[in-house]
């Protein structure tokens, strides 16, 4: 449903993406990883159309929803900014509803979003996202802000919309314990070039080299 091939961005004499080949299944949900610059928000800000590639192809079935690194909420109230994204006037005040409950933002429904907290404005902003429905969500680290709380709503919450649409989900994290929560396959990102993928248990017993062995002995899952 996805497939990328030989992209590349380049900044001036600088390379920071360069993918040979990567597809993904309807469905599928891919976790990519990868340490600060290494080019996670660079691809999906690219398949959103944010910014344009400097080399390479990729195209996708369906419609695609993209969640950036940072959002900024509308000036109007919590339900308004989630009433205001949805794109099909079908159910959406129930819809509404069901997600300002599912991402405990009932209490802040009619207050301004511009007062959020930077973790209820990131809850507000996947609300804003999934009040559509779509065949691949770009999800740029969804939960970068949220309390341990606030994490296990917005992953409950993507699993709950991937089960009902049965979207394929391209995201990025930084959280080990999320990666493996989510991910049918991990992809490891160094310097803009894949250098591990594979199903999370397998990725985690047997990284196929010396950089993965080590990035993934960083990680700390309690
Ligand atoms: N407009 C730009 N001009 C030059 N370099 C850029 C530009 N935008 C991004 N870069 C560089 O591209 C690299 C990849 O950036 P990107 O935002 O994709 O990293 P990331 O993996 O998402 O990092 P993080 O984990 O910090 O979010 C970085 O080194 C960044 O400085
Ligand atoms: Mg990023």
């Amino acid at each position: 449903m996805l497939e990328i091939n030989d992209l590349k961005k380049i900044y001036g004499d600088r390379t920071v993406l360069d993918i040979d080949k990567l597809k993904m299944n309807k469905g599928e949900t891919v976790v990519i990883v990868g340490p600060n610059g290494s080019g996670k928000s660079t691809l999906l800000k690219i398949l959103s159309g944010v910014i344009a590639k400097s080399e390479g192809s990729f195209g996708f079935d369906g419609e695609l929803y993209y969640l950036p690194q940072q959002s900024i909420p509308f000036r109007k109230s919590v339900r308004k900014n989630i009433l205001f994204s949805a794109k099909d006037s079908t159910d959406k005040e129930q819809r509404c509803n069901e997600l300002l409950k599912e991402l405990q933002l009932m209490h802040l429904a009619d207050k301004n979003a511009k007062g959020l907290s930077g973790g209820e404005c990131q809850r507000l902003a996947l609300g804003r996202i999934l009040i559509n429905k779509c065949d691949l969500l770009l999800l740029d680290e969804p939960s970068s802000a949220a309390d341990i709380e606030g994490t296990e709503i917005i992953e409950n919450a993507i699993k709950r919309y991937r089960e009902e649409t049965g979207c394929a989900i391209l995201m990025t994290t930084h959280s080990p314990r999320q990666a493996l929560n989510l991910a049918d396959r991990i992809i490891m990102l160094r310097e803009g070039r894949i250098v591990e993928e594979g199903r999370p248990e397998q990725l985690l017993s047997a990284p196929q080299t010396e950089w993965g062995r080590k990035f993934i002995g960083m990680w700390k899952i309690d």
